[in-house]
């Protein structure tokens, strides 16, 4: 592929990827990840994941926020250790931003002053064709991460049924060379997408989901969320546990309008380590970083100040049974 010098390249829509200065997409080489928590249970996932993938199917984590689904396609991706392209699911997402479109123009201006007193000068401008994310990653065998791929509409992915059932991409004639691309045999599929009742996604098309292993993702167990917390909020493990036992029974209480996740204990621990202050019962500032975190999650109808008094109750409750 031929990189366009910038100032031969001019946007033809104003609705642009970031990729229009080149011909091709952004592409990650992932690093190993030294953040990542791998519990018996994330390990058995992982190892059911790679299997499926290896065995070349695609796989999709489906679950609420904050079950690590994204956390874990790139993990994936990261064990497969090949070149990955990132693509968000969005409601604005078109076919093109998928596999690409006309984005640019090329401009050649030829000037013939061969002879002095003759001047000859001959113009063209022609579409430039330019690979999205999916078309990359089919062509070079790359891995496609495609995370909350249903907040986009259901038609901008059709695209990707013939990908994964006949390994086949459907390219428009504009693109100039072939039309049909046969998927490298390296090419690889993550999805991740949250559950339907999510405000802004798609109901995931049958045939799509049929075409992928969907695994469900749910709150991970007690241990994962003591080994997360205790590593990405920088406390200790004793510290870690009373965090996530005050978050699970919160969880349990049903009070929750918001299910708090494995973020607010994250958060809760960093915050509180931040301040200076101790994961005790007894501690203003830890009282305080929870009943921020947590007030907002609570299941309590009404005005804010409302659902605070009926809430921060609960809350403190909860602190003083587990830390
Ligand atoms: N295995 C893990 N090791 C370390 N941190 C993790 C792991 N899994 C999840 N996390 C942390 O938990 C938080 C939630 O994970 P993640 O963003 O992957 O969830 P998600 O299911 O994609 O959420 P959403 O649906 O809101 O996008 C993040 O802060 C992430 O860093
Ligand atoms: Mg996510």
């Amino acid at each position: 592929m031929v990189r366009i010098p910038v100032d031969e390249t001019k946007p033809a829509d104003t609705k642009m990827p970031n990729v229009f200065l080149e011909n091709e997409p952004t592409v990650l080489e992932l690093e190993p990840e030294p953040g990542f928590v791998e519990t018996p249970q994330i390990k058995n996932i992982t190892e059911r994941a790679i299997a499926y993938l290896k065995a070349g199917f695609p796989v999709h984590f489906s679950g609420p926020a904050g079950t690590g689904k994204t956390t874990l396609a790139l993990h994936l991706a990261r064990q497969l250790g090949q070149p990955c392209v990132l693509l968000f699911g969005d409601e604005e997402l078109g076919t093109s931003d998928l596999i690409g479109g006309e984005f640019g123009v090329r401009r050649r201006k030829l000037v013939d002053n061969f002879i002095h007193s003759v001047l000859k000068t001959e113009e063209d401008v022609r579409s430039l064709w330019v690979d999205s994310r999916v078309t990359s990653a089919c062509k070079n065998g790359f891995t496609l991460v495609y995370d909350e791929f249903n907040r986009s509409r259901p038609e901008a992915n059709n695209v990707l049924l013939s990908v994964l059932e006949e390994r086949m991409l459907t390219l428009p004639m504009a693109r100039q060379e072939d039309d049909y691309l046969q998927v490298h045999p390296n090419f690889k599929a993550i999805f991740t997408s949250n559950p339907e009742e999510y405000a802004g996604v798609h109901k995931t098309q049958d045939a799509l989901r049929d075409r992928m292993v969907t695994i469900d993702l749910d709150f991970f167990d007690r241990e994962t969320e003591i080994a997360i917390t205790k590593l990405r909020g920088s406390v200790s493990e004793q510290e870690a546990r009373k965090i996530v036992d005050v978050i699970r029974a919160l969880r349990r209480s049903g009070k929750c309008r918001y299910t708090p996740t494995i973020r607010a204990c994250i958060i809760i621990a960093k915050v509180t380590k931040l301040r200076g202050a101790k994961v005790k019962a007894g501690d203003k500032v830890f009282r305080e970083v929870c009943m921020d975190v947590l007030t907002s999650q609570t299941n309590q109808m009404g005005e804010y100040q409302e659902r605070k008094r009926k809430a921060v109750p609960v809350i403190q409750d909860l602190i003083r049974r587990y830390c």
